[in-house]
């Protein structure tokens, strides 16, 4: 068989890849080594884990919230086998939906592992151990990535698990111990805690969501304690240990005292390593870099030409929009176009409630590149809009150019904060100034008007309701 283009690996990256190729016409072909498609996002990442986020917020809003609005709950019951059951039938229906839209592409769907043999060609190992062998002119490897662990403390997948086992527990563990808190620890973490979980992360650095915009990292800290979360920042993790139905942890702290942390599991968020095991990178001129990513140039191309690498398994975010536009970007160079990426307006969200959400540089990295900047920033507690939902926890803050305004970042913490940032998307796309947004008109009343209080804070700092 011969194809334009073979993707190896169903995630968002290799099947949006596979689509905007058979748009542009071309004979495709995508291969899964899993009996499902969707990849991580879908079938263990993105999806399940939104699912039970979604589901646990509603109890926990039942359970302490409700109560404001005049809605008493008298006999409220935790069902964990209905929502575990709710959650794999969302799962099922977007695989389902995924599968669909192959065939409506009309794209070969390849099931097995697939090893690249050299000069486009590549062999497909089924399961009931068929052996297939396809041939395609160019070839895109969107192979994503698996949880990582530590030296010292590897996955069981009993008591010490990652993300992928704690979506499927059977019940609703007592005590969690979590390593590392971001963004799996922060989100994975509030779902049990919110169903009654005594959930303790322990995170190596000073902050939870190190990476992103400090204040986030501050406002979130707080909203986790609040829901009861244990937060022990600054602690060092020196042994986990799998003992009967425990996993014990023992960690430093700030101030070189050992502590010891059991819980019914261990769950391992200390990031993602890149997937390339049986690939056959040996036989082709690929080369990986220290930490097991895959080498590309600017147009995702590999040392090897023809075949490129997109998504988790080359580094940057990993998050499933930046595959998606990686997979475009590849299949619409291949037709002839020009298509750009601007990795700078590619945002990221933390499904906690509130939300976090952020694009752009952080307040951190304006100072370390040296760029002057200014800021601006509105509460959502002097916001209509969220008194009226009684959601008044939260703030937009806007980061611009000191000279000519142009925003430059913008970190949201606070209800609906992952839909609010498509705002800022466009803003920064466009090179908009924060004046541009705060001349705009928001409906009223909605918590977008947030960010265009925070705008004209920024501006001259002229917020109108503050
Ligand atoms: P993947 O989705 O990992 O897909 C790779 C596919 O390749 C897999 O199906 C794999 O089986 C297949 N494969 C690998 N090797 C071979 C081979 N040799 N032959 C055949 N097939 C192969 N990102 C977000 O943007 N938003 C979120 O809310 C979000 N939530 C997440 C929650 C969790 C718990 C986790 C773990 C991740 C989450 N992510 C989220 C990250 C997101 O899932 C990844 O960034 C995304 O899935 C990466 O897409 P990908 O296409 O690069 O790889
Ligand atoms: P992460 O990189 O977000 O966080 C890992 C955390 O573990 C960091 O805070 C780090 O400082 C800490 N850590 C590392 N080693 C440690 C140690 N020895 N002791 C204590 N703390 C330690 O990785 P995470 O949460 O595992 O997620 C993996 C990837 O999945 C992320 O890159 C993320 O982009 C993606 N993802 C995205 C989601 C989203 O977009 N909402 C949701 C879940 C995952």
């Amino acid at each position: 068989m011969k194809y334009d283009l073979a993707v190896i690996g169903s995630g968002p990256g290799g099947y949006v890849a596979a689509i905007r190729a058979a748009q542009l016409k071309m004979k495709v072909a995508i291969i899964e080594r899993y009996s499902t498609l969707g990849g991580t996002c879908l079938n263990v990442g993105c999806i399940p884990s939104k699912a039970l986020l979604d589901s646990s917020e509603l109890y926990l809003q039942a359970e302490k919230h409700f109560g404001v609005h005049g809605i008493g709950v008298s006999s409220l019951k935790l069902d964990w086998d209905t929502m575990r059951g709710r959650k794999d039938k969302v799962v099922e229906d977007n695989v389902k939906g995924v599968a669909f839209l192959m065939k409506k592409n009309k794209i070969d769907v390849h099931t097995g592992h697939a090893t690249l043999l050299g000069s486009g060609k590549i062999a497909i190992a089924a399961g009931d151990g068929k052996h297939t062998e396809i041939e395609a002119a160019n070839v895109i490897i969107a192979t994503g990535s698996k949880p990582a662990d530590l030296p010292f403390a590897k996955l069981d997948k009993e008591r010490i698990i990652s993300s992928t086992e704690a979506l499927a527990l059977k019940s609703v563990p007592k005590e969690l111990v979590i390593i590392g808190a971001g963004v799996i620890g922060c989100e994975m973490g509030s779902v049990f805690a919110r169903l009654g979980t005594k959930v303790r992360i322990v995170e190596y650095l000073n902050s939870a969501i190190p990476t992103m915009d400090g204040t986030m990292g501050k406002e979130l800290g707080k909203s986790l304690k609040n829901i009861g979360i244990e937060l022990y920042l600054g602690h060092k993790v020196k042994s986990v240990e799998s003992k009967g139905k425990k996993a014990k942890v023992v960690c430093e702290t700030p101030s070189g005292e050992d502590i010891e942390l059991t819980g019914d599991y261990c769950l391992m968020a200390v990031g993602r390593r890149p997937y390339t095991d049986k690939l056959g990178l040996e036989n082709v001129k690929i080369s990986t870099d220290q930490r097991g990513f895959i080498k590309v140039n600017e147009n995702l191309e590999t040392a090897q030409p023809g075949i490129f690498a997109i998504g988790d398994v080359i580094g940057g975010a990993m998050l499933a929009h930046k595959a998606e536009e990686e997979g475009v970007f590849v299949a619409e160079r291949l037709a002839g176009q020009k298509p750009h990426i601007n990795y700078r307006a590619i945002p990221w969200v933390v499904y906690t409630w509130p939300e976090v959400a952020g694009v752009g540089y952080t307040e951190e990295e304006l100072k370390q590149v040296g760029r002057e900047y200014k800021v601006g920033s509105f509460p959502y507690k002097a916001l209509g809009r969220a008194r009226a939902a009684n959601e008044s926890e939260g703030v937009v803050k806007v980061l611009a150019d000191k000279k000519n305004d142009e925003v430059l970042g913008v970190h949201i913490f606070g209800a609906r904060a992952a839909d609010m940032i498509a705002e800022a998307v466009v803003a920064l796309e466009f090179r908009a100034s924060a004046e541009d947004i705060a001349r705009m008109s928001h409906a009223h009343p909605t918590f977008t008007e947030a960010m265009k209080e925070a705008c004209l804070s920024a501006t001259e700092n002229r917020a109108i309701h503050l």
